[in-house]
């Protein structure tokens, strides 16, 4: 069984709205909210960590999710210090060895499938492993005019998603790590490739969209919609 840690502690400033984006509405629920039950519902998960911002007044105090516990925590000034924040929250009893997934609250169109995969892969990998999409677009380099440099190479490059999952301990020794060396790693699987290692890609659904703009929230309000009409949540 493992647990899962939830940065949810950002402003969205970037979004540019009046609540932060993980408490936006889609298909009539926060984004968060879409994300823990789809966590908290798979059998490999047995307990989430919420890192929040300090005195957040959205929050609406989940303790139990599935009968399984929410706890929660205050994160921190970057999003990798909000996932050591919910780290050092885990309940003593969970192993050093354990795995845990890390995954963004403002991903709310995550599928059960891509739990089961990636956790299998973190089993079987010791340097951890992603969900990952192998980039379809043509990668153009821009000079300072916004005008094309060149055309980068796409062979090989995958974009990163949620859920990222390794064992607790190298988890806490790359974060804690990169924060030594003040460098702000953008995922974790970043700190863990500083250490030398190099985590397992595992191919998930290209629909696992982080909401970071308002025409992402158009796409995950449709995207949901049409799950729950599916029934295939
Ligand atoms: O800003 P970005 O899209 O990279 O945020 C990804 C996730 O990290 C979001 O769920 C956000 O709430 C979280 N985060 C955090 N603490 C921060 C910054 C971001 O928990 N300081």
């Amino acid at each position: 069984m493992s647990w899962a840690l939830v940065p949810a502690a950002g402003s969205g400033r970037r979004y540019g709205a009046d609540i932060p984006k993980q408490y936006l509405l889609a298909a009539g629920k926060p984004l968060i909210e879409h994300a823990l039950d789809v966590l908290l519902s798979h059998a490999v998960i047995e307990g989430v960590v919420v890192a929040l911002a300090a005195d957040d007044p959205h929050w609406p105090g989940w303790s139990t999710m599935h009968g399984k516990p929410v706890v929660t925590c205050i994160g921190g000034g970057e999003r990798a210090d909000s996932v050591l924040a919910a780290l050092r929250a885990l309940p003593t009893g969970v192993a050093t060895d354990a795995i845990v997934l890390v995954h963004d609250a403002a991903r709310p169109n995550l599928h059960a499938d891509d739990i089961s995969r990636l956790h299998a892969a973190a089993l079987a990998h010791v340097d951890g492993a992603i969900l990952a999409a192998p980039v379809r677009d043509t990668l153009k380099r821009a000079d300072a005019e916004s005008n094309i440099s060149m055309t980068e190479p796409r062979d090989g490059i995958w974009r990163a998603l949620t859920p990222q999952a390794f064992r607790r301990e190298l988890l806490r020794r790359a974060l804690e790590t990169a924060r030594a060396d003040g460098v702000v790693v953008t995922d974790d699987a970043q700190a863990v490739e500083r250490l030398g290692l190099h985590p397992r890609l595992v191919e998930g659904r290209e629909d696992n969209l982080k909401v970071t703009t308002p025409a992402d929230l158009a796409l995950a309000e449709f995207l949901l919609a049409s799950r729950f009409l599916r029934k295939d949540a």
